[in-house]
């Protein structure tokens, strides 16, 4: 069994996230999203439309996730590969490159983004400057 792990926000939930994780999970048979807490974002200066709770509800129920989990820290990654025996790190292309460092715990891949659609532009039109 391959299992395949990424990382992100996924606010305002919309077809771009959905693209993600279809191709991800088809890239083995198991996937494991670690979702950025509130106080993570925080951290990160970053303030979501959709709290934590919410946004693992929407995740927990696409048929592509297998599992989610809570990302606190920018340095668990590692630790979270071995807990869970993970074989391949996928994220957007915005992330081109700097996950490379995890290549000796496990594959990294970069999926290119899907086009014209994102947290950034929605939070935009419903005017959520927060
Ligand atoms: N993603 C994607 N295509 C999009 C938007 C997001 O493939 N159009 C991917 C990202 O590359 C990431 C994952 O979905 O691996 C979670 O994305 P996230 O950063 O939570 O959402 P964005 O819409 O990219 O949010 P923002 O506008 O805040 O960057």
């Amino acid at each position: 069994m391959t299992r395949i792990l990424t990382y992100g926000t996924f606010d305002t939930f919309h077809y771009g996230h959905m693209e993600f994780l279809r191709r991800a999970h088809n890239l083995g048979d198991w996937l494991a999203v670690g979702v950025s807490t509130d106080k993570f974002n925080n951290i990160k200066g970053k303030q979501t439309f959709l709290p934590y709770e919410t946004r693992i509800q929407i995740l927990s129920g696409v048929k592509y996730v297998d599992l989610t989990f809570p990302e606190t820290s920018w340095e668990q990654k590692r630790d979270d590969i071995i807990k869970y025996n993970i074989d391949i790190f996928v994220i957007g292309d915005d992330w081109r490159g700097k996950f490379d460092n995890l290549g000796d715990l496990c594959r990294v891949i970069y999926l290119p983004r899907t086009p014209d659609i994102s947290t950034t532009q929605i939070k935009n039109i419903l005017s959520f400057n927060r």
